[in-house]
């Protein structure tokens, strides 16, 4: 019986069992031939889950030649076919702790050893995101390099493979680098397994060439290696750095050895790559290692998509033997997808504190990298046209590393799609709209009386980094301007709180404390108040800068472009933009309010030299919830601390972010005072 609600899932999206195995071939060619692939990994493993589960539902015969029973593409005709000695095996895939404590158990399980048994070694092996290829060597010599195709047959590419520095002509089998395994045979055939890569160094010097050229960049490094390794014209392979890992052997492996771990080290010793691996012997020595991989995956540098997890015994390995195409041995653990594909909702208009009206996806909510994502920028009109997003359009989102999400662009682009036209007046308070000379921003004419710029504006304020004004929030700052309480950000300072006595929500006490928190704020340092201020171009770091160049408000609003320029990362756009916010009217007429009010904006002498971080080499690792590294990094100088940026016996305090990687370890191993996010607010705070 077919699942009537799946099917008409299916049917909804266009696609019926039919279609989806067309499609999925399509899919297959356009990434194992024309390595140009049209939507992301995760689309097409959530694609081929659905055909598996729509073809478990219809009870039908499944073809051989469905997607589901199938791996690879068939070998091209373009080069010639080769049978690999032994097949190819591919790797069943993981995402979450559960599976990964069912393949123990299952391991164990089929091992006939108690469930809590720690007998058995695991190696974890960093996932390389690349392609598959077998290299044969027959009595020590390179004779055929094919890729993976099917499993069985590939593609002969052995000219191509040539090209690569990292993979030996010859196994070396000279005294010196088999030093501790002087007792080397090798095998007459031997099949070593491994990735081909490109690393994303070469990937970035690649498509700069591409775009240079006027030729399609590659999607991804696994892509362009690829690319580089299907061409004909062997010369151009070798112009395209690729680099090669081994983690494995088909025949010869167990002459070779009798374990993976010591396989590594004999094709080390041969003279190949391998990566770094660990051990463990239970799950969660298993997931320890995946989290630390992951740590360091984005300051690796090639891509890996997850962490490998293998039963380290060959004799285990066969006891267990495969299922399908796949071990039972081993799994990979796949690291969240960075690419996703989801919906279109809406296209909204958000008006910025500065005015710029930015176009934003409201998107269907989807996990990529890591979190949920609901919305994402689309920058501008111009963006938004290459990137051919509508209302209603299937796009892929990206997030890598601690990157904001974006949309990089729509697939399946409807015939019939009708693209979003840029407003002609502000969405929010209906001025009209402008754009700058050279600029492709448009931006609302309305100032402070456009109620979406004043809002920003005043949320920008208060923030932590700036003014800090607690129990200041949104809600209450859209509030205020609502019923028009406060006009510009002088007017907090001048609020009637007898006026909000009769709000719902608005307590005495509440009252109380937001008049204390507004009466504190008025003792922010000078870089606090003029990163407060909003001047475009004048983030926190340069804000630090200018107050300990000027050392008071007074002597900045003095200064000319000139006696600007000359402070560190001050340019003359950053100058110009300065110099016009300290010339309007507006913007004199607030800040005198504001002094009126009683803001002393200063900096304080001993804010450098009794600093208790002055004069001390730091090191900021990981990312910050509520500072960017650079500007935290700026600050510190500005408060006569060192920055650097690699730890070493000469650090005197590594700040630690989430997600902090290698040099938290170094640190730790090094005894280097660790401080957390929350000090270095702390000290960033020093008054
Ligand atoms: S072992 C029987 N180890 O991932 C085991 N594969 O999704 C076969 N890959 O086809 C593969 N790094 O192209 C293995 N350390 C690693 C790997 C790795 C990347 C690739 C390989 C394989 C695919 C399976």
């Amino acid at each position: 019986m077919i699942n009537k609600s799946k099917a008409d899932q299916a049917l909804s999206l266009n696609l019926s069992i039919e279609a989806l195995r067309n499609s999925l071939k399509e899919h297959n060619y356009r990434y194992y031939r024309l390595d140009a692939p049209l939507i992301p990994d995760a689309e097409y493993d959530r694609l081929l889950r659905q055909l598996e589960a729509l073809e478990a539902e219809s009870g039908e015969p499944v073809p051989a030649d469905s997607p589901t029973q199938t791996v690879g593409a068939p070998p091209s005709h373009t080069f010639t076919s080769r049978q690999h000695g032994e097949q190819l095996l591919s790797l069943a895939n993981a995402f979450d702790a559960e599976a990964i404590e069912a393949f123990v158990e299952r391991n164990r399980e089929g091992l006939g050893l108690e469930a809590d048994d720690q007998s058995v070694q695991f190696i974890v092996e960093p996932k390389v995101d690349g392609l598959a290829i077998n290299l044969r060597y027959e009595r020590g010599v390179l004779c055929i390099a094919a890729t993976r195709g099917d499993g069985t047959t590939g593609e002969d590419v052995t000219d191509n493979i040539r090209t690569i520095a990292d993979i030996p002509w010859c196994l070396q089998t000279d005294a010196e680098s088999n030093a501790q395994t002087n007792d080397i045979v090798i095998p007459d055939v031997l099949e070593v397994r491994g990735e081909v890569y490109m690393s994303k160094a070469a990937f970035a010097d690649l498509n700069a060439r591409q775009l240079a050229e006027k030729a399609e960049p590659f999607a991804n490094p696994r892509n362009a290696a690829a690319g580089s390794l299907r061409q004909l014209d062997a010369k151009i392979t070798a112009q395209r750095a690729l680099s090669f890992f081994a983690y494995g052997a088909g025949l010869g492996a167990r002459e070779l050895a009798a374990s993976q771990s010591a396989l590594l080290s004999k094709l080390h010793a041969f003279g190949f790559a391998v990566q770094q691996t660990a051990m463990a012997v239970d799950a969660a020595g298993l997931l320890q290692r995946y989290q630390s991989v992951m740590q360091q995956r984005a300051s690796m540098p090639y891509e890996i998509d997850g962490v490998v997890y293998k039963l380290d015994d060959f004799d285990l390995q066969q006891r267990l033997g495969a299922v399908a195409r796949s071990p039972r041995w081993a799994i990979a653990h796949k690291f969240p997808a960075e690419e996703v594909v989801t919906l279109v909702d809406n296209i909204i208009w958000q008006v910025g504190r500065t005015g710029v009206i930015t176009p934003v996806a409201d998107l269907q909510p989807v996990a990529v990298g890591g979190v949920t994502v609901s919305r994402a920028t689309l920058h501008n009109m111009d963006e938004l046209r290459r990137k051919q997003v509508y209302v209603g359009a299937r796009v892929i989102v990206r997030r890598a590393g601690d990157v904001i999400p974006e949309v990089v662009k729509a697939i399946d682009v409807d015939e019939q799609a009708v693209f979003p036209v840029q407003p002609d007046v502000c969405p929010v308070c209906q001025a009209s709209v402008f754009k700058l000379e050279g600029e492709v921003a448009l931006r609302c004419s309305g100032g402070l009386s456009c109620s979406a710029q004043l809002i920003e504006r005043l949320r920008h304020f208060v923030a932590r980094g700036a003014m800090d004004i607690e129990g200041m929030g949104d809600k209450l700052i859209a509030r205020l301007v609502e019923e028009e309480k406060v006009s510009d950000i002088a007017g907090l300072f001048e609020l009637n709180y007898a006026s909000l006595s009769d709000w719902t929500g608005m307590g005495e006490k509440k009252i109380t404390n937001l008049q204390t928190s507004i009466q504190q704020s008025k003792q922010r340092p000078l870089a606090r108040f003029l990163h407060a201020l909003g001047i475009r171009h004048v983030g926190s770091a340069t804000a630090a800068a200018l107050a300990s160049h000027f050392g008071s408000l007074d002597a900045l609003m003095q200064a000319g472009e000139e006696a600007l320029i000359a402070v560190p990362d001050v340019g003359p756009e950053v100058a110009a933009s300065i110099c016009s916010f300290f010339a309007e009217a507006h913007n004199l007429d607030v800040i005198e309010r504001l002094l009126a009010a009683g803001i002393e904006p200063s900096v304080p002498e001993q804010q450098v030299s009794n600093h208790p971080l002055a004069g001390k080499t730091i090191v900021l690792t990981g990312s910050f919830a509520a500072i960017a590294r650079r500007a935290a990094q700026e600050q510190l100088r500005a408060l006569g601390v060192k920055p650097a940026s690699s730890v070493s016996k000469n650090t005197d305090v590594l700040i630690a972010g989430e997600k902090a990687g290698a040099k938290l370890s170094k640190a730790r191993e090094l005894g280097i005072e660790i401080a957390d996010e929350a000090q270095l607010l702390v000290w960033l705070n020093w008054q």
